[in-house]
């Protein structure tokens, strides 16, 4: 298969960073444009990036020598350059909900990482293993923008990408009722390092803005379903979050409580965990983690400097499962937040839309 040529908007930045590094090496795209903020325009990726790169894996040898481009002043070169762009900036949401229907328009199809298009209701939120079925509302979009090949997908916040995989296979046969949620995430969610943000040393911060919210809500939506063009959200579980930043470089744990209309056994929770395969593994996309779920029976994991890379960190690590005396179970979930919560993430959505054809000319 010829590979597909791909752009990272916001590439200079955290998530950015991710992109560069996971494209490096992918069997199916090939990493040809970089885009930034006129800041960086003009410059080499090396150069722009200076002392900013902020991952655990050196930067790509074959990126160094890119010459950044401006994502808004060159968007038209860029679109007419590849064939699907991944976007992760820090601009304003009208400026992003702007900028990527834009792209979309110019027929280049963009993968975001961004919040501001997530409640759009014709732009498909997907977590690939959850609801890989809304993409069929691109369709709908695609008119409404009056393109033949561009549309938006976006992938949901990070903080959910712990405890959703861990609900969703439990949900319908034992009636998902109620679930509260505590998160304790680590500061590159922020697009930080201790380097940059040493206040966070030997420090938790209980605020992380709007996240609250979208842990609550953003479930809701990707338990919704496709109806006449939108993507209509669920009502259930009621879902009540709290997020606090923790000293940690990567990896979002999640305090989880949930109670159900009929209550499972321990020994079937686990088996559905052990069995959770979704479209990703049926496909066996290259970024697909083989065992989703992973539960530890060792009472002090999963934990995060230990857990949070399993499967190129694109697995879901879950422990602790017990009874609760006020909700039928509480348990403790980990995801790698740069990778399955942003980056990776995207990067297995935009496999996904490769393999079911949305990138075809
Ligand atoms: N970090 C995470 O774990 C995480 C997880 C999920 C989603 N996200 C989302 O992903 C997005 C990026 O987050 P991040 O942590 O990577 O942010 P970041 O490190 O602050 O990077 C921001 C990027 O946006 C670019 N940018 C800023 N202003 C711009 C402009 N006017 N035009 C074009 N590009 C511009 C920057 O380019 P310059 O270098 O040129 O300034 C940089 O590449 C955010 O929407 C965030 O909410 C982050």
């Amino acid at each position: 298969m010829k590979k597909l040529k791909v752009g990272v908007i916001g590439g200079t930045g955290m998530v950015g960073q991710r992109f560069v590094s996971l494209l490096a090496e992918h069997p199916w795209f090939e990493l040809t444009v970089i885009a930034a903020s006129a800041r960086s325009a003009g410059k080499t990726y090396e150069e722009a990036i200076g002392a900013r790169w902020a991952i655990d894996v050196p930067m790509p040898e074959s990126a160094k020598s890119i010459v950044v481009k401006d994502a808004v002043g060159d968007m038209a070169s860029i679109a007419a350059e590849v064939d699907f762009v991944f976007s992760a900036v820090d601009m304003k949401k009208e400026e992003i909900v702007a900028f990527e229907e834009a792209y979309a328009k110019l027929e280049c199809p963009v993968v975001s990482n961004n919040s501001a298009h997530r409640w759009t209701p014709d732009v498909p939120m997907v977590v690939p293993e959850i609801n890989p079925e809304h993409l069929a509302v691109i369709e709908a979009q695609r008119k409404r923008l009056g393109t033949k090949r561009g549309f938006i997908a976006v992938k949901s916040n990070c903080s959910l990408q712990s405890y959703v995989p861990a609900l969703h296979p439990l949900k319908d046969e034992f009636g998902l009722e109620k679930v509260l949620v505590c998160t304790y995430q680590a500061i590159s969610g922020a697009g930080k390092t201790f380097e940059s943000w040493p206040e966070m040393i030997d420090n938790v911060i209980p605020y992380i803005g709007g996240e609250e919210e979208k842990s609550e809500q953003e479930p809701l939506k990707l338990w919704g379903k496709v109806e006449d063009g939108v993507i209509k959200t669920a009502t259930t579980p009621a879902i009540t979050a709290q997020c606090l930043r923790v000293p940690c470089s990567n990896g979002h744990m999640a305090a989880v409580f949930a109670s159900f209309a009929k209550k499972p056994s321990k020994e079937e929770i686990l088996a559905r965990w052990a069995d959770f395969k979704g479209r990703p593994q049926e496909l066996e996309l290259p970024s697909a983690p083989k065992q989703f779920v992973q539960y530890f029976e060792e009472d002090n994991r999963p934990q995060t400097r230990l857990d949070r890379m399993r499967e190129g960190g694109m697995g879901v690590s879950v422990g602790r499962l017990r009874p609760d005396t006020q909700y039928d179970y509480k348990f403790v979930c980990l995801s790698h937040n740069t990778l399955r919560g942003a980056a990776g993430g995207a990067v297995l959505l935009a496999e996904l839309l490769c393999a079911e054809g949305y990138f075809q000319r």
